[in-house]
């Protein structure tokens, strides 16, 4: 294997002790090699040397756990073959059978498959593919909804009004397994929906101090004040005096869009028509350039301003609403969504 030299930042992550380490980093940036490191420089610890099935290595897909222990294995073999006389890493080699490197999948199957008395399980339980998930899914919401069209609660009947179900459950039926799908993100997927059904029942004075307006609010300054900034990277881009004719025909324009971008982001803390009152983002005519002698730079200023112009648009599409009216909505179809 190549000589590895960590960088300080690989270094800190291999040699960190007695805490969580969490490393995020880009592809190829050597973080199956930082994991690597740090499992064999507790393996090979001078004070605590520990053996390799003490340690549960895990990770997402089939691929990555065999990669992961293909790279550990290999490991072993060069320090090995560095040092023949060291006793406890050849120990290692033959405790590397049954050390614990897979995938979470395989690891919570076995966990079950030893407790399957605990859990109630057979001993020889399977786990289901995605298409057979898939299928008993749809059994079950079937059969829930058949039994609540049997005996409808009024909550129930607002919500297949509300979605519009009528003859046909395809859409309650696509909205619940969404919904279901979207729920399995979350740690404690019951505890969410408790959350989220409890907080359709305050009524809040402003759109924004819901979760959902709290969120889009943050979500539409930081997207505001990130183009502010690439609209003033395009200024100053403009700013040389070689530039002065892009600047005299976009300059104007363009600032105008950045300082209106900044007012919103601003707004954006005070509440949903504070920042509603700051829209729509202006976006004057561009001043025509004939034959600009850098035709290059002034394309990529109109393309990077075009660019922001239609994310924008996506935010007076989230914002179309006022407070008042979206409050109202809520307070209506939030029987339903109870259901
Ligand atoms: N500090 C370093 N010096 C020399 N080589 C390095 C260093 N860090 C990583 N490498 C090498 O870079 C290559 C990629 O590393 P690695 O596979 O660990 O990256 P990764 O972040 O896990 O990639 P992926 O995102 O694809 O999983 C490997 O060959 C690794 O040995
Ligand atoms: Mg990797």
């Amino acid at each position: 294997m190549a000589e590895f030299s960590p960088t300080a930042s690989q270094r800190e992550a291999i040699e960190n002790r007695g805490g969580a380490v969490l490393v995020s980093a880009a592809a190829g940036s050597g973080k199956t090699r930082v994991l690597t490191e740090r499992l064999m420089s507790r393996v090979t610890d001078p004070e605590a040397p520990a053996d390799i099935d003490s340690f549960l290595v895990i990770t997402y897909t089939r691929a990555a756990a065999a990669e992961l222990k293909g790279r550990i294995t290999d490991e072993l073999a060069d320090r090995i073959a560095a040092d023949p006389s060291a006793r406890h890493l050849r120990r290692q080699n033959a405790l590397l059978q049954r050390a614990q490197i897979g995938t979470i999948h395989s690891f919570c199957t076995g966990l079950l498959r030893e407790n399957c008395h605990l859990a109630g399980l057979l001993p020889d339980f399977a786990v289901a593919d995605e298409d057979r998930a898939r299928a008993l899914k749809t059994l079950a919401l079937e059969r829930t909804l058949e039994a609540a069209y049997e005996n409808p609660e009024p909550e129930f009947l607002l919500l297949t009004d509300t979605v519009g179900a009528g003859r046909d459950d395809r859409r309650l039926a696509d909205l619940v397994l969404s919904l279901h799908d979207r729920m399995q993100c979350h740690a404690r997927p019951e505890k969410w929906a408790e959350r989220q059904v409890a907080a359709l029942s305050e009524t809040p004075e402003d759109a924004g101090d819901t979760p959902w307006g709290l969120e889009l609010l943050d979500s539409g300054k930081a997207d505001a004040q990130y183009w502010a900034g690439e609209l003033n990277r395009l200024v100053a881009l403009m700013a040389p005096e070689s530039n002065a004719y892009i600047m005299k025909a976009y300059g104007g324009s363009i600032s105008e869009t950045s300082s209106a971008l900044a007012a919103f982001a601003e707004a954006a803390d005070r509440g949903w028509d504070a920042a509603r009152d700051r829209l729509p983002i202006p976006f004057p005519r561009l001043g025509s350039l004939r034959n600009p002698p850098d035709a290059e730079l002034a394309a990529f200023i109109k393309a990077r301003r075009d660019a922001c112009k239609e994310a924008m648009k996506k935010l007076a599409v989230t914002f179309a609403e006022p407070s008042e009216k979206l409050i109202g909505d809520l307070a209506r179809t939030a029987p339903a969504m109870k259901a």
